[in-house]
């Protein structure tokens, strides 16, 4: 049986976004970031994997991979993200500057702050991510997932101390819910989507995933890469990771692909129209952390004027995936990569090596001298479905 399934948007359209939307990811306020997320207890940064037995069965350059099921114990490379944002929020509160955004520095001022409470509306990976940063700095976390997340991803939260439920409503209703339960209860919303009038801690969480470009800048000096594949949901980790390579002038352009599930493509669909768009309905697709309906304002406006293409993808892409990556070539290393983490790579490898394809790889110009730049975003973080996945 073969569902495997890829479609493509270029985007004639792009092409220098305004500075202004891509100024919080400059590299300045990337070494605010990278610093603040150094000063975290056991921080380490993920390892960079170069593919290079599969680039060449591929018929590509270089295949490098950045594993995040290796970000602390999270599995997940959310943290970067929620982790940050609750960070600028207490060192907003205690006045503390950006060069002084540091955990022991907040940490110290634990008294005055304890008390607040972080909600989230969560497919699972930020809502542990939320949970396990309120935890470290001792504050609260209440995190709603919507309807259809697995008993694994909801104890998972559970078990970093979280007031954690699964509701009856898809994710951007759960959105909604959690925005409306921040306000009864006086609760800070601490969300990774934004939407008109809620853009501050949005960008902040965008701001705390350029960690993952500049950790990739110092761990490899030499290759640049000519395409990078990010994976979307609602696209803040998508235009995140976009806007710090836009800043980085001096350095040759690349193609950036943004790659989504065909249960919800919010941001290929929006890319159809030129304008935003909100896929509604229950959003049917194994990638729990890429089914969103509603783009991120923010991340659309700098996806919009520079990410070079959308694919839309099934499921069976992402499978692809993650049992390649699971099952390496000899000498390249193993990667775990849960389904969402997984579908860049089905992506290309389905692109590169599925004749019906082949429009496509002309299209995004892969070829003998491409270097491909990838993020596994999360390990197996459903442990029970990785296994059905990849054994069955
Ligand atoms: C594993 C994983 N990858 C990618 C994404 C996509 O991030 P965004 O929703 O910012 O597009 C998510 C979002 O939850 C995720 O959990």
């Amino acid at each position: 049986m073969n569902n495997v399934s890829i479609s493509c948007q270029i985007n004639y359209l792009n092409n220098t976004p305004e500075p202004s939307i891509i100024a919080f990811a400059s590299p300045e306020s990337a070494r605010y970031a990278g610093k603040f997320h150094r000063s975290l207890p056991n921080y380490a940064p993920t390892p960079l994997v170069k593919l290079s037995k599969l680039a060449n069965h591929l018929g590509v350059k270089e295949i490098l991979v950045k594993d995040e099921s290796r970000r602390f114990d999270l599995n997940a490379f959310k943290v970067l993200g929620a982790s940050f944002a609750i960070a600028k929020y207490l060192g907003e509160m205690l006045a503390l500057k950006d060069d002084e955004l540091t955990f022991s520095k907040i940490l110290a001022e634990q008294s005055r702050y304890k008390h607040l409470t972080f909600v989230t509306a969560t497919d699972g990976n930020h809502g542990r991510a939320v949970a396990w940063s309120a935890k470290l700095f001792g504050c609260t976390a209440v995190v709603y997932l919507p309807k259809g997340s697995s008993a694994a991803r909801l104890e998972a939260i559970r078990n970093y101390g979280a007031e954690a439920s699964i509701t009856a409503m898809n994710y951007d209703d759960t959105v909604i819910h959690a925005n409306q339960k921040a306000q009864e209860k006086g609760w800070i919303l601490l969300q990774d989507t934004s939407w008109e009038g809620y853009e501050k801690v949005p960008r902040h969480v965008m701001q705390g995933y350029s960690t993952l470009v500049t950790e990739f800048l110092d761990q490899e000096q030499e290759i640049w890469p000519t395409h990078v594949l990010v994976q979307a949901g609602v696209g803040s980790l998508a235009a995140g990771i976009l806007a710090c390579f836009c800043n980085l002038s001096e350095r040759p352009a690349l193609k950036f692909i943004v790659v989504e599930p065909k249960g919800a493509p919010c941001l290929f669909e929006s890319k159809k129209r030129n304008e935003l768009f909100t896929v509604k309905g229950d959003l049917p697709t194994i990638m729990a952390g890429l089914a969103c309906g509603e783009p991120s304002h923010i991340g659309w406006d700098i996806l919009q004027s520079a990410a070079s293409a959308f694919l839309m993808c099934s499921d069976e892409v992402a499978r692809r995936g993650m049992k390649v990556l699971g099952n390496p070539l000899a000498g390249d290393q193993r990667i775990i990569s849960g389904e969402s983490g997984a579908v860049t790579l089905g992506a290309l490898f389905e692109i590169l090596s599925n004749k019906d394809l082949y429009k496509i790889k002309e299209e995004l110009d892969l070829n003998g001298d491409s270097r491909v730049l990838l993020f596994s975003t999360e390990g197996d973080t459903d442990a029970e479905l990785y296994r059905e996945i990849v054994w069955l």
